[in-house]
């Protein structure tokens, strides 16, 4: 069979999705797969590459042969173009490690869909749904699991500065986080700890996305949990994961950047906490209608009730990652998931 590995993309995760394939990639089963790479640049070049040493270096992106997704369902396949010459290649799974917009949000799936390509992950809807925070609120809301309360702001809105600070001043008091509804990794996300700040936060948030969030602040600690499944299987979670942030928050540099960033696998918490965790990824994951994999993430506050922060539908696969490292604390280890993953795609 062949595998279709895509991987970079144009999101602000560009360089996450580059970290996180080389992870995939060296646990796909070579003696079942046989695997294409295809890397996407940040412009949208989609670009044939053979090695995951060229991914490493990122010489990749100097390839000269173009490989594309034809939407043509009868074609079944990825279409390269080297030069003149063309050729279809077919493709029985793709595994789009991409992270965020236009990777992460329903827009390759969408792809995938018309292709008729079996593909890792998550549908249309539970990724778009899943990428735009503001829309992941309204269905956990309606679920009944606690989420972090929140002012919605939209881009426009921003003309009349003094009526979002205003209102969010209503609601909240200082220190606050603001977010674009649609980026990953924390791109775009800051705590604001006071008017200025909110201020700048605001704008800055709106250079991401038209759609922002002001939530106000959840003192816990950072939770995560890995979910498999859906579908046809039933939603499995793992044990749970702790994210000791080297930064005031776990942003971009604190996530891939600063080694002092830690990950605890199965930390210890007050009772009852990593069971309330493990249900509510799975709630949410089957809420979203979750396909594949997600890592849902929460706050655990001291009294050990738990509050939903937000699902990634393509976690990070990197090595210091906490989906894979979960899954192989409960005894997957990466061979074993990617092969899931991949074989769950074709069910
Ligand atoms: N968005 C990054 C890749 C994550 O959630 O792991
Ligand atoms: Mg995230």
């Amino acid at each position: 069979k062949t595998a279709v590995v895509l991987f970079g993309g144009q999101s602000s995760e560009h360089i996450v999705s580059c970290m996180s394939v080389v992870n995939v990639i060296n646990h796909i089963d070579r003696e079942k797969y046989e695997v294409a790479l295809i890397g996407i640049t940040e412009e949208g070049r989609w670009i044939k590459t053979d090695s995951v040493e060229d991914i490493e270096t990122g010489t990749w992106k100097n390839g000269t042969v173009s490989a594309v997704i034809s939407p043509d369902a009868t074609m079944g396949g990825i279409i390269l173009l080297d030069g003149e010459k063309t050729e279809v290649l077919k493709a029985d799974v793709v595994f789009p490690v991409l992270h965020g917009l236009l990777g992460e949000d329903g827009t390759v799936q969408g792809l995938l869909e018309l292709a008729r390509i079996p593909y890792v992950g998550c549908g249309v809807l539970s990724s778009a749904v899943s990428m735009d925070k503001l829309y992941t609120k309204i269905i956990v809301d309606d679920l009944g699991v606690t989420q972090a309360a929140y002012v919605p702001v939209m881009r426009h809105d921003l003309k009349d500065m003094d009526l979002v600070v205003g209102k969010v001043e209503e609601r909240f008091s200082y220190p606050v986080f603001v977010k674009p509804s649609n980026a990953g990794s924390s791109k775009g996300v800051s705590r604001a700890e006071d008017r200025k700040e909110l201020m700048e936060a605001l704008t800055e948030a709106a250079v991401h996305d038209r759609k922002i969030l002001v939530e106000e602040m959840i003192v816990g600690r950072e939770i995560e949990c890995a979910v498999f499944g859906g579908g046809n299987l039933p939603a499995e979670a793992s044990g749970v994961g702790e994210i000791l942030a080297a930064a005031e928050f776990y942003d971009f540099d604190a996530k891939y950047y600063n080694s002092d960033s830690r990950t605890v696998v199965d930390p210890v918490l007050p009772e009852g906490a990593a069971e309330r965790v493990k249900e509510a990824a799975k709630a949410i994951f089957q809420a979203v209608d979750g396909y594949g994999l997600a890592r849902v993430d929460f706050f655990v506050k001291e009294d050990g009730s738990v509050v939903f922060n937000e699902i990634n539908t393509m976690p990070g696969f990197t090595a210091i990652s906490m989906y894979p490292m979960l899954w192989e604390a409960a005894g997957m280890n990466k061979d074993e998931l990617v092969g899931r993953l991949m074989e769950h795609a074709m069910d």
